[in-house]
């Protein structure tokens, strides 16, 4: 009964001061990994004149309902507490400083309480969100499709947050470039710069966080993946024909290909004498523009194409068709590259 009235009047009195004696100190909110530890720094501030109040009998207390559901008490033994743990502060230092094991998941609210023998006892309606999920993905920024410039430098940041018992470690694949990485409050971030090229275009990249969990049970590893979409020049030009020997004399038809992001939106045919200055050569106007082109076979003419898309423009080599006489009735020309021939300027 005596010691009753003594509680209800600290209480009273604590409660009157209104935060002036008494003011816990938390984080807003703590993020945990399922099936690892989650640490909530806690500290309180007590008027010199509880000191006496303040003694070894004082146990820490996190509540889930505010005085309600206790799932710790740090005077009870490790498996009696419905969420096991230790408190690795010392009251004494107004220090309330909790660590939690092998925690489910859960999103809620904890209250944290300080209860003594001597009467002393504090909570307070404002408690630390804690979210503990079984998945926590790195952020990739920018994300999803990328649209990058061949040759231009492109910068992708992945953050992961910081989780008990450590930081994560975060990696790219593939690696296409130097990378950096900063800590910042509760995040991880790491940098990748590199040089967009035209090989890169539609490459998958992935960031991949990965975080040891310190009760036993195996890593964890989270990945989050962009796609690059390089816009870049004509490469890989070439003319294509029939494979089938033809005749001298007849047309064939040839066609202009070539990779390009986006797709080749003009191509240009030229022709080149095998003896130049007879009519039109390297230089002059083109011969049609037109992806096909219908030529006829001839043992001295050479012809190549230009593809260009907004992003500039390449030609293919020559193409020269060689007569082959294979009977003396007819004689069939076969088309092929002659790139040593005249490599025209790209
Ligand atoms: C309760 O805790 C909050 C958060 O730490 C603090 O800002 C507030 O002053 C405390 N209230 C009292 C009455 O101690
Ligand atoms: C990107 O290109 C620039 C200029 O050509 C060069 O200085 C830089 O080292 C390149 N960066 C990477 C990651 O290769
Ligand atoms: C060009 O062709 C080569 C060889 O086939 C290939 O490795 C490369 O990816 C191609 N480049 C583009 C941009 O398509
Ligand atoms: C001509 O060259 C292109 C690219 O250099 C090649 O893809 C093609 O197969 C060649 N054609 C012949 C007939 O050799
Ligand atoms: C391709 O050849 C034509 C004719 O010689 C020339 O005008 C053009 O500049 C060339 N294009 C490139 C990309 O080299």
């Amino acid at each position: 009964m005596e010691r009753s009235i003594t509680i209800l009047l600290l209480w009273c009195h604590l409660q009157g001061v209104g935060g002036q004696d008494w003011a816990v100190s938390l984080p807003q909110s703590v993020k945990g990994l399922q099936g690892s530890c989650v640490r909530i720094p806690c500290s309180f501030m007590l008027g010199q004149r509880w000191d006496t109040y303040l003694d070894h009998t004082c146990k820490a207390q996190w509540f889930k309902d505010f005085r309600q559901a206790l799932v710790f008490d740090s005077s009870l033994a490790g498996d009696q507490n419905l969420y096991q743990g230790e408190l690795e502060g010392n009251l004494l230092n107004r220090d309330c400083t909790t660590i939690f094991h092998n925690l489910p998941a859960f999103k809620s609210k904890l209250y944290f309480r300080i209860d003594c023998r001597s009467g002393l006892k504090y909570d307070n309606t404002t408690g630390v969100e804690v979210n503990v999920k079984d998945v926590w993905n790195p952020v990739l920024n920018p994300k999803g499709q990328v649209e990058v410039v061949e040759g231009r430098p492109v910068m992708l940041s992945c953050s992961a947050q910081t989780l008990c018992p450590d930081r994560p470690t975060l990696s790219w694949t593939p690696s296409l470039g130097d990378t950096q990485e900063t800590v910042e409050d509760e995040l991880v971030t790491s940098v990748l710069t590199f040089n967009a090229s035209a090989l890169h275009h539609r490459q998958r990249i992935t960031c991949s966080s990965l975080y040891k969990r310190n009760t036993g049970q195996s890593d964890a590893s989270f990945k989050q993946y962009l796609t690059l979409n390089v816009l870049y020049r004509p490469d890989n030009v070439s003319v294509e024909w029939p494979s089938s020997p033809v005749l001298e004399g007849s047309f064939v038809r040839l066609s202009c290909k070539g990779s390009a992001n986006p797709p080749a939106d003009r191509y240009a045919w030229y022709r080149s004498r095998l003896n130049p200055g007879t009519d039109q050569g390297p230089g002059e106007g083109p011969l049609s523009i037109s992806q096909s082109i219908n030529v006829l076979v001839s043992a001295d003419a050479q012809y190549f194409c230009e593809v260009r898309n907004p992003y500039g423009a390449k030609n293919t080599s020559l193409t020269q068709m060689v007569v082959h006489c294979e009977s003396t009735t007819m004689a069939h020309a076969r088309l092929q590259n002659v790139s040593s021939y005249w490599v025209p300027s790209t």
